[in-house]
């Protein structure tokens, strides 16, 4: 029975991953994966790593050393691997999909959540206080929703938005006008969609191309009460340039699942600690930021199909048969 050295691990991991694992010894660390924690792979055939573990050469030439013939991402982003480098000696494989609407209905929870203010009404009324002053909101019906990458949370993302009554831009390298004319949404270039949104959703990867896809050109093209949603990745948006837009008053309010320096401090308990990431602590600190700890995904559904595909992916590449429901392509990544 293969062992599989399983970083990063969670309860709900756990749960989710011993429901249906029949086949492999897997130890799980909470550790994340790391170039002092790599050693902990040893006599392991692989790793099974997810967004926050550090997958760069130091580490793939630890586990090249120890003899880990694969690296099983358990997320679809998979900024965090040098793929090319690992490739020379190790399969990369992930899970492509598990449910964009996980992600994409919380997305719409943040923009909700913000633009009418539940997270201060249910401190309010927590405490008796049934004041609803400084509570105005806007009506999402009529506005105009910029989706930036329509793959697919992008397009779960659009199909929430046309059911509220939005109207739709997106900006996406490779746009599928096909399905934007069905749908009825539109592609615009990207400083469209930053001027003409009331509320900007970023849905692509992190790419060279991407990284801080918002600074400070494009906060300076936005309306005064945009509000930016990154369920993406954290370093698609630059945040001290995001922090000083929302300081001077100049965008309406963020929805941040993601954060460029999250890596630390996401999924931990830092509430006894002292946090010296002050621009953190300044978006922590504002009534129109609302932060969750990159859980976007976090539904029944998804880890059920994380677990699933995760455990196909180490069957296919230890030759135990495909995928037996073929309800995603396991990928190698190229
Ligand atoms: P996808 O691969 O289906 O879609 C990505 C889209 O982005 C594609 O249409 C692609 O053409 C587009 N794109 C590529 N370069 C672009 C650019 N320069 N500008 C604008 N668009 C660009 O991926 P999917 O499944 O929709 O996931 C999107 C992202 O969501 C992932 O890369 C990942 O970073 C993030 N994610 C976050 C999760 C969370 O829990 N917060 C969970 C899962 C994914």
């Amino acid at each position: 029975m293969e062992e599989i050295a399983f970083f990063d691990a969670k309860p709900y991991d756990i749960e989710s991953f011993d429901k249906l694992n029949k086949d492999y010894k897997i130890n799980y660390y909470e550790d994340k994966l790391t170039p002092r924690t790599a050693r902990l792979a040893a006599g392991c055939a692989a790793v099974c790593a997810f967004v926050n573990d550090t997958v760069d050469r130091e580490v793939i030439d630890l586990l090249t050393g120890m003899g880990v013939k694969a690296i099983v991402m358990r997320c679809a982003g998979y900024n965090n691997v040098d793929v090319r480098y690992a490739e020379r000696t190790m399969a990369v494989l992930r899970v492509p999909a598990y449910s964009p609407y996980a992600v994409a209905e919380h997305a719409m929870a943040l923009l909700l959540m913000l633009n009418r203010k539940i997270h201060k009404a249910y401190l309010r009324t927590r405490d008796f206080n049934f004041s609803i002053v400084n509570l105005t909101g806007f009506d999402l019906h009529g506005k105009t929703a910029g989706v930036i990458g329509t793959g697919k949370i992008g397009q779960a993302f659009i199909d929430i938005c046309l059911g509220f009554g939005m109207r739709v831009i997106a900006y996406d390298p490779y746009p599928n006008e096909k399905l934007a004319e069905e749908k009825g949404y539109r592609y615009g270039d990207r400083t469209a969609v930053f001027s003409e949104s009331d509320i900007i959703s970023l849905h692509c990867p992190l790419t060279s191309d991407t990284k801080y896809i918002i600074n400070h050109e494009s906060l300076r093209l936005m309306k005064k009460d945009c509000i930016v949603i990154n369920t993406s990745r954290g370093k698609l948006i630059d945040s001290d340039e995001l922090l000083k837009a929302l300081r001077e008053k100049r965008i309406g309010g963020a929805g941040l699942d993601v954060y460029e320096e999250e890596s630390d401090i996401f999924y931990e308990d830092c509430s006894a600690d002292i946090i010296t990431d002050d621009t953190l602590s300044l978006l922590v600190s504002m009534p129109n930021v609302i932060i969750t700890s990159h859980q976007a995904y976090l539904t029944k559904e998804a880890l059920n199909n994380i677990a699933e595909v995760t455990l196909s992916n180490l069957d296919e590449f230890f030759g135990k048969g495909a995928d037996p429901k073929g309800k995603y392509t396991n990928s190698v990544l190229l």
